[in-house]
C-alpha cells in the first residue's frame, strides 16, 4: 500500500489543507447554512457528530492510503467555501480520482477551478500520482466548466454511470496526466 501525504497547498485565494480536530468552528458554520455539498462524503450532517468525525473519520482515508479529504478555505476570511477530495486512489496504476463541491452562496466566483488546478498540479508533481481523473454529469454544465477550465482533457462520455436522486445520468470523462502540466 502507498499513502497520500497530508499537504497543504496554497492557490491565489485559497488554503487546501486537511480537516483538523480544532476545525468544529469551520465545520459548523457550514453546517449551518445546510451545505452537505461542500463538506466531503462521509461528512455529518449532525452537529453533535463534528467533532469524532475530525477526530478520526475526515483523515481516515489518507491513513488508508484510500483517499484524501482537502478543505477549501479562504484565506481572507478564514471561511470555508467547499471541498475538494482524492478518491479511488490506485497505486499500482498510481492514479486517483478529484471530486469537488463548493458552497451554494460562494457558487460562480472560480473557487472550484482555483482548486481543482492546484489540487491537480500538487498530487501530479508531489502526490505519487501520474493520472488525475474525474467524472461529471454531462447535464452538471457548472462542473464539466470547472473540468474544461482547470485544463483537464475531455476522454469521452460514460452513458447512464451516474445515480442522482432524478435518476441515471450519463458522465463526462475527463483526465489530466503529469505530461499534460
Ligand atoms: C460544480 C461546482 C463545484 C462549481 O463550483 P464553482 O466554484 O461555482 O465553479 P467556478 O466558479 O470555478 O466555475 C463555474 C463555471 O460554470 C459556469 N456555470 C455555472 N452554472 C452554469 C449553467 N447553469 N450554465 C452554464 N454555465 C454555468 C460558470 O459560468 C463558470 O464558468 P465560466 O467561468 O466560464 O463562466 C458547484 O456548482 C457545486 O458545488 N455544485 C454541486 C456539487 C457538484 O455538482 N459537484 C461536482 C460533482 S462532479
Amino acid at each position: 500500500m502507498s499513502a497520500f501525504p497530508s499537504p497543504v497547498i496554497h492557490s491565489a485565494r485559497l488554503e487546501l489543507r486537511e480537516y483538523e480536530p480544532d476545525d468544529a468552528g469551520l465545520v459548523l458554520e457550514l453546517l449551518g447554512g445546510s451545505e452537505p455539498e461542500a463538506l466531503p462524503p462521509g461528512a455529518p450532517s449532525d452537529p453533535a457528530e463534528v467533532p469524532a468525525w475530525l477526530a478520526d473519520g475526515a483523515s481516515r482515508g489518507r491513513r488508508e492510503g484510500t483517499s484524501l479529504h482537502l478543505m477549501m478555505l479562504d484565506s481572507a476570511n478564514d471561511r470555508i467555501v467547499g471541498s475538494i477530495g482524492l478518491f479511488h486512489a490506485d497505486w499500482d496504476v498510481r492514479s486517483v480520482e478529484i471530486g469537488y463541491g463548493v458552497r451554494g452562496d460562494e457558487r460562480g466566483k472560480g473557487y472550484a477551478t482555483e482548486a481543482l488546478a492546484a489540487v491537480a498540479r500538487w498530487v501530479l508533481t508531489e502526490g505519487g500520482v501520474q493520472r488525475a481523473w474525474l467524472t461529471a454529469n454531462t447535464d452538471n454544465v457548472a462542473s464539466v466548466r470547472v473540468a474544461e477550465k482547470a485544463g483537464f482533457h475531455r476522454e469521452g462520455t460514460l452513458r447512464r454511470t451516474g445515480l442522482e436522486d432524478d435518476g441515471l445520468h450519463d458522465q463526462a470523462l475527463f483526465s489530466l496526466l503529469d505530461d499534460d502540466l
